[in-house]
């Protein structure tokens, strides 16, 4: 996402936030944060030079051998720990990060905090079941989101803030569920974040608090 922005040239900087020793592009200025660190998040908003008119948040969770966390099939599988970290990637944290750069957005012009949910958070469209702890966890971020637009709304009537479903990318969240993905739908990253970039362009006030696939297409909460 970040390259892609780079390469858009539409943005004066580009801030690229990883955790530990993950690499940025090139021309991107990276910052080190932890969702779950507060404190790394407020920094990293006071470094910003000016309020920044983009926003995407694409941290997650679904699977870690590491921390025995896998997409639960059953109830049987759920374990406490394994769904707190789940929630803690797909919702705390992005929370946290827009309790910091809701407030920085600019107020004389449009603004968009993006963060990337899944359609699988989606309760109306959920047919299939299953993958409880990482479908809740994209719920409770949908939920959050629009709770988020509402407040948002009152005081910066001109920002949007909005949950966004990537369709399937080529990533290692992605990597051990990509048998079953039809041809043609499996995107690339760069891929992908032209579809989400393209998304978010298209995206207005009236637009705040959904959720909406990377066809642009608005799916239910
Ligand atoms: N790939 C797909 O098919 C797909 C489909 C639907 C939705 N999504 C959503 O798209 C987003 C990006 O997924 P992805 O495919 O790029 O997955 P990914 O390759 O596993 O990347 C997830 C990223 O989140 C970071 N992260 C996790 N916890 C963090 C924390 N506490 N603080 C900072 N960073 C943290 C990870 O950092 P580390 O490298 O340090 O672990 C990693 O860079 C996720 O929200 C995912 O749920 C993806």
């Amino acid at each position: 996402m970040a390259a892609r922005l780079l390469a858009s040239g539409r943005y004066g900087a580009v801030h690229a936030g990883v955790r530990g020793d993950a690499a940025v592009p090139e021309g991107a200025r990276c910052f080190r944060f932890d969702a779950m660190d507060e404190p790394s998040i407020v920094a990293a908003v006071a470094d910003l030079p000016e309020p920044p008119a983009l926003v995407v948040v694409a941290t997650g969770l679904l699977h870690d051998e590491a921390r025995a966390i896998a997409p639960e099939k059953t109830w049987r599988s759920l374990s406490a720990p394994a769904m707190a970290d789940v929630y803690a990637a797909n919702a705390i944290g992005p929370a946290l990060i827009a309790k910091h750069c809701l407030p920085r957005l600019p107020r004389d012009r449009r603004a968009v905090f993006a963060v990337l949910s899944a359609k699988v958070g989606s309760i109306g469209d959920n047919r299939l079941g299953g993958w409880h702890s990482y479908r809740a966890s994209k719920a409770a971020l949908n939920m959050l989101v629009r709770n988020f637009a509402i407040e948002l709304e009152r005081g910066n009537p001109r920002a949007v803030v909005a949950a966004l479903h990537p369709g399937t990318v080529d990533s290692r969240l992605s990597a051990p569920f990509q048998r079953r993905v039809a041809p043609g739908r499996l995107f690339s990253p760069d891929e992908a974040a032209d579809h989400l970039l393209a998304v978010i362009d298209g995206l207005t006030p009236a637009d705040s608090g959904g959720l909406f696939a990377w066809n642009g297409e608005r799916l239910p909460w």
